[in-house]
């Protein structure tokens, strides 16, 4: 039985206790061991790289089915491998939407034909994503889906959510939620002197807050499994640090709520319009804060492509999002643990070991667990660019920026989906 050992990495999975240069060994798509001098009958040598375990994204639009110019599964998965990321979660704000089984069947049966990585489908929980007719959240988990979520838009009555956390309870299923209150949420940008000096309407941060909060009283009532995405509010990190052990509630905060700002907005750029919008300083440093102290358990990258001709347009007409996979791990990296804000420990337990355990029972190196690792060079340095990005669309606010952390290669069950070290490969005589 043919087995790899990756040799002499600097191996950090905070889950399993591991922090410092050993060997791994992968046999039948699994940690076999993790060791000195280990053997297996193909070799890679790790020297001066790290090895974590493969990262996980709870948060991810691969636009299909409906809009594979942006997106395909073969092009969301090629950019999430190549970001290091192992396991995805696509959003179902589709064409047409995800809510109805036939539809999760479909892309079940498309994921395993061509996906690089493990990906989940998450089903709608309202019909169209309406917000009034709950879907056949049994059917569509027997379909296959991993989760409901309205991603993209909020629920319009606090009823409405209640009843689809209780019918998500029985039915078994995580409920991930965009915390938006569509009343308050008329503008493009974060209300807030940025968008005032632009002259472009805001949406002020209680948008998320009201929202958040209604969110978190219902999810601690109903005892739903509940995660809240894109946490980009100081005061809904607050909420959150309140209601987490009051309920089956975890929550996560995105690559970019933790490294921008909303200054950006003074280009008047349509790039930078994303939904929640990026917030001032105070909501970046208690966000970043909330993630430190585990308030908020893990980042996901809200991985949003858009084609040029629907991004790069004034703000009030640009469509809101940005690319996330590619560059989540180096901005997190360049931004927060080389300058002392965040421990790498953290981020490595952050981006794989607790989203993770949260879907899939991945996340770790320790022995028997699936073989999914990220191998990275964190002395790497690489500007990023359109040419050089797997999506098909070039949507990254981080364009033209020099990040340092580059992925080099990406284990799934064992088998490279992203290589970048083919020469360090040996066979054993
Ligand atoms: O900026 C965003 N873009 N936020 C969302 O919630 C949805 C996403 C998209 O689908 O483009």
């Amino acid at each position: 039985m043919s087995d790899l050992v990756i040799r002499g990495a600097h191996v950090l999975d905070p889950a399993a206790g591991l922090d410092g240069k050993m060997d791994v060994r992968v046999s039948e798509g699994r940690i076999a061991e993790a060791g000195d001098n280990l053997r297996g009958t193909r070799e890679l040598d790790a020297g001066g790289l790290h090895l974590f375990p493969g990262f996980v994204d709870v948060h991810a639009h691969w636009r299909t089915p409906g809009r594979e110019d942006e997106e395909t599964i073969e092009s969301g998965s090629a950019a999430a491998a190549a970001g290091g990321f192992t396991s995805v979660v696509m959003m179902p704000n589709t064409d047409p939407v995800v809510d109805r089984p036939v539809i999760v069947e479909g892309l079940v049966r498309r994921v395993e034909r061509e996906s690089r990585v493990r990906s989940y489908v998450s089903a709608a929980l309202h019909a169209g994503l309406r917000g009034e007719r709950l879907t056949e959240m049994r059917l569509l988990k027997e379909a296959g889906a991993f989760c409901v979520s309205d991603d993209g838009l909020g629920t319009a009555s606090a009823a409405v959510l209640r009843n689809g956390m209780l019918y998500a309870r029985s039915a078994g299923l995580p409920v991930i939620l965009h915390c938006e209150d569509h009343t308050l949420s008329t503008g493009v940008v974060h209300d807030g002197a940025a968008a005032a000096l632009a002259g472009v309407p805001g949406i002020p941060a209680s948008a998320e807050d009201v929202a958040t909060a209604t969110a978190l009283v219902l999810a601690a009532e109903t005892g739903a499994r509940v995660h809240i995405t894109h946490v980009s509010t100081a005061l809904s990190a607050a909420f959150v640090g309140f209601f987490r052990d009051r309920g089956d509630i975890t929550a996560d905060t995105t690559p970019h709520h933790l490294t921008l700002t909303d200054e950006l907005v003074g280009t008047l750029e349509g790039m930078y319009r994303v939904n929640p919008p990026l917030r001032p300083d105070g909501d970046r440093r208690g966000v970043r804060e909330a993630l430190v102290d585990r308030t908020l358990d893990f980042v996901a990258t809200d991985h949003a492509p858009h084609a040029a001709e629907e991004k790069e347009l004034p703000l009030e007409e640009a469509a809101p999002g940005f690319l996330g996979h590619e560059t989540a791990f180096a901005a997190l990296y360049t931004e927060l643990v080389r300058r002392g804000k965040l421990s790498l420990p953290r981020l490595v337990e952050a981006m794989s070991c607790a989203p993770g355990a949260w879907i899939n029972g991945t996340g770790t190196i320790s022995v028997g667990a699936p073989a999914d690792l990220a191998l990275v060079d964190l002395a790497g340095e690489w500007t990023v660019s359109g040419e050089t990005l797997r999506s098909r669309s070039g949507n990254s606010p981080y364009l033209g920026r020099r990040l340092t952390g580059r992925v080099v290669g990406t284990v799934v069950g064992g088998d490279l989906v992203h290589d970048e070290i083919g020469a360090r490969f040996g066979v054993r005589a």
